[in-house]
């Protein structure tokens, strides 16, 4: 690049400082789920700031927000980049805000060297990568994209019985699902920038991984129902208790893992709802949400099987009924060499060291891999911690960060 884009990490520290107040939990902690109030005012803010910046905003009827700062050739497709804004319960403040508000200050960065690349840049706010409201994750880049039928993801209920479509239209968003969904070609390349949520960069000494593949999750819902009953007086023998059937299929989960012949398997029982949830009552209904990945399909695919063979070896021994829903099963994707080729010759040109690895998380960008060439940059984190309170990313890790993104963005804009 002929003018190096000059960063200002500590503006986009703050501004996650400040994006971190919008949260349902007490500090440290942030807890910001789709369309609560906590997340509209998170998204008025942003749109605040990607005004304040120039940029032309619009949002889409699932409420992905775009702001594109217009290239010399507007009728070009765009390169866009993006993450998401919306945080597990109790977790931090760097996940996808990272690449959100890291975006918006590449793209400020970019406009400061008075320079204008030919193709528009346009940053995604995504909705609702976290599964956490619907039990689905990636829903806004899942509709962009057509990964996710939209009359499906209308009817997406959430465990207070409200439906997509419904608090949707409660948030302001007007328009049929099926419009989300972007024309072919919209994007000449799209890339995303996110903490690794890993511990390789720290333990390697290294300032940026650039993301060859992204592996994929599979999630199932379990749900056993069994039969309640006094605590006191309904003695032990021929009890069916839902919520010990969940405890031995959370368990069989772990083994499936353990015994899977491979040390990137990993199966996890995040999520049990107990009804009805009082100490003196016998459970007669148990949901557990399991989550479940390897890097390789074929090994997700086995301990996927096995959960399943072990579930219905454990409610037919306990006579409990068993529904499992899989409510995502996704195939991992692949960066796209080019771009990959990019964000390399990008490191290079800040100076600052890189190594290839895989994204074990998964994001948006495993949906816009179908739609654009894709690539991520990754920037380390404190202990490799993620979806917890102490997740942290150093100010000078994210102006690096920002700084890859940034001459990423004006080379791909260039070409
Ligand atoms: C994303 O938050 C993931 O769970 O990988
Ligand atoms: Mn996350
Ligand atoms: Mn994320």
């Amino acid at each position: 690049m002929d003018a190096k884009p000059d960063v200002d990490g500590r503006r986009v520290c703050a501004e996650l400082d400040k994006l971190a107040t919008f949260s349902d939990a007490d500090p440290p902690d942030v807890t910001r789920v789709l369309f609560t109030q906590q997340d509209l005012a998170a998204r008025a803010y942003l749109k605040g700031l990607f005004a304040e910046a120039g940029l032309t905003i619009r949002q889409d009827a699932v409420g992905n927000l775009f702001a594109r700062w217009p290239g010399t050739e507007a009728e070009l497709p765009a390169v866009a980049t993006g993450s998401h804004t919306d945080a597990i319960p109790h977790s931090g403040r760097y996940d996808g805000t990272v690449g959100v508000l890291g975006a918006l200050e590449a793209i400020r960065a970019l406009a400061r060297t008075g320079l204008r690349p030919r193709r528009s840049i346009e940053l995604i706010m995504f909705t609702s990568e976290e599964p956490t409201r619907f039990g689905l994750g990636c829903l806004g880049s899942r509709l962009l994209t057509g990964s996710l039928d939209p009359q499906k993801a209308g009817q997406l209920v959430d465990f207070e019985g409200q439906s997509l479509e419904q608090v949707r239209s409660d948030a302001g968003l007007e328009g049929a699902m099926a419009s989300v969904r972007l024309p072919a070609g919209a994007y000449s390349a799209f890339v995303e920038l996110h903490i690794e949520q890993g511990p390789i960069l720290e333990q390697e000494g290294l300032d940026i991984g650039i993301v060859t593949a992204i592996a994929a999750p599979a999630t199932l819902r379990v749900t056993l129902r069994g039969a309640g009953g006094h605590a006191g007086a309904t003695l032990m023998p021929g009890r069916r208790d839902a919520f010990l059937a969940a405890a031995e299929i959370a368990l069989a989960a772990e083994r499936a893992a353990l015994e899977s012949g491979s040390a990137d398997a990993v199966a996890t029982t995040g999520f049990c709802r107990i009804h009805p949830g009082a100490v003196n009552s016998i459970p007669s209904r148990a949901v557990l949400e399991i989550d479940v990945r390897d890097i390789r399909l074929g090994v997700r695919d086995r301990m996927v099987t096995e959960i399943r063979r072990a579930a219905q070896e454990v409610a037919g021994r306990r006579e409990v009924t068993l529904t499992i829903d899989t409510l995502n099963a996704d195939p991992p994707a692949e960066c796209d060499p080019s771009i990959v080729a990019v964000v390399r010759a990008a490191c290079a040109g800040r100076g600052v060291s890189s190594m290839p690895m895989v994204s074990r998380a998964y994001h948006d960008s495993l949906f816009m891999a179908r739609i654009a060439p894709t690539g991520m940059i990754f920037i380390p984190c404190r202990g490799g911690i993620s979806h917890r309170p102490d997740e942290f990313a150093s100010p000078e890790a994210i102006e690096r960060g920002v700084g890859v993104l940034a001459e990423t963005l004006y080379r791909l804009a260039s070409q």
